[in-house]
């Protein structure tokens, strides 16, 4: 019988939190809830900070894996920095110009989990084993448009992908490296309702709802094919034109800076 171990970080967060409520229903199913805060849950529970290197590698070398044939690491975490100073151009930001704490808080606390999983399973492999691990993350549908208002965010979110991209198109895995990368638009979290809590009820109507995420990703994440696979899930507003909305810098500005409830600067 094939037996899954499903790994969620940022399991206390909404989108985190919908991941473990949705395995925690399905069968020969073991789910793992990390947190960094205590949290109610019928899963298993480990709390560490990410950030922590050495602790992230102990709680996942805690982790069973004997006769687990299939591992999916679900990452919910990943902070968000509106950066309103916006001189350069995003497209060519570099590792100097980007705000650490996000950077960090985006790749490092997924990193410091996927390398000792990744090591131990390697293990397993040498001793014959054929399990398979999906590595899923969340990023933005407006990654592509290399928003400067958000550099920093977008730039983690990119060395991410390329990360998990590289590692499942990688030969010395032999396929038994997924990567999923869950593009999303605003979803309704409670971050992201207290960073624009100038929101108005109809725009937070077109809020996506963290459900949506799972229902409309879990396929793909399940699957054991194709090794790589970006998945954008939005709420569609009405009339919205992704192209020409991304490419003014002015009505983004004004429109977040409004919901953030800071006085414009124009
Ligand atoms: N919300 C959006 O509109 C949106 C849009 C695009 C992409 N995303 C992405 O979707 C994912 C989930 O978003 P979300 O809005 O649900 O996030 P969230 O509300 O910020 O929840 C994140 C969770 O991560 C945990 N966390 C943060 N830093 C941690 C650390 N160092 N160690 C362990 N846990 C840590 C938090 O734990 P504590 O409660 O203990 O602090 C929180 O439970 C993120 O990758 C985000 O970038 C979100």
């Amino acid at each position: 019988m094939n037996s899954r171990l499903v790994i969620v970080t940022g399991a206390n967060g909404a989108v985190g939190n919908s991941f473990v409520q949705h395995f925690l229903q399905q069968d020969n199913t073991t789910c793992v809830a990390i947190s960094r805060s205590p949290m109610e849950t019928a899963s298993l529970n480990c709390q560490v900070d990410l950030l922590d290197s050495q602790a992230t590698e102990a709680t996942i070398n805690q982790l069973e894996l004997e006769g687990i044939t299939d591992a999916i690491l679900i990452h919910g975490v990943g902070k968000f920095k509106y950066e309103s100073e916006c001189e350069s151009a995003s497209v060519g930001t570099t590792q100097d110009e980007v705000d650490d704490e996000i950077f960090s808080s985006n790749y490092h606390t997924f990193v410091n989990v996927a390398e000792p999983l990744i090591a131990k399973l390697s293990r397993k492999h040498r001793r014959g084993s054929k399990t398979s691990l999906a590595l899923c993350a969340f990023g933005s549908v407006t990654d592509k448009y290399k928003i400067p208002f958000w550099r920093s965010y977008t730039y983690a979110k990119d060395t991410l992908r390329d990360y998990i991209k590289k590692l499942a198109k990688s030969e010395e895995w032999q396929g038994l490296i997924r990567g999923r990368f869950i593009n999303v638009s605003t979803t309704d979290t409670g971050n992201e309702n207290k960073l624009r809590p100038c929101a108005t009820a109809e725009e937070k109507k077109y809020w996506l709802k963290p459900e949506k995420i799972v229902e409309q990703s879990v396929a793909q994440l399940e699957s054991l094919t194709p090794l790589w696979e970006e998945i954008d899930v939005y709420e569609p507003l009405p009339g919205f034109d992704p192209q020409t909305y991304y490419n003014n810098y002015d009505e983004i500005q004004s429109k977040w800076e409004r919901q953030m409830g800071l006085e414009t600067s124009r």
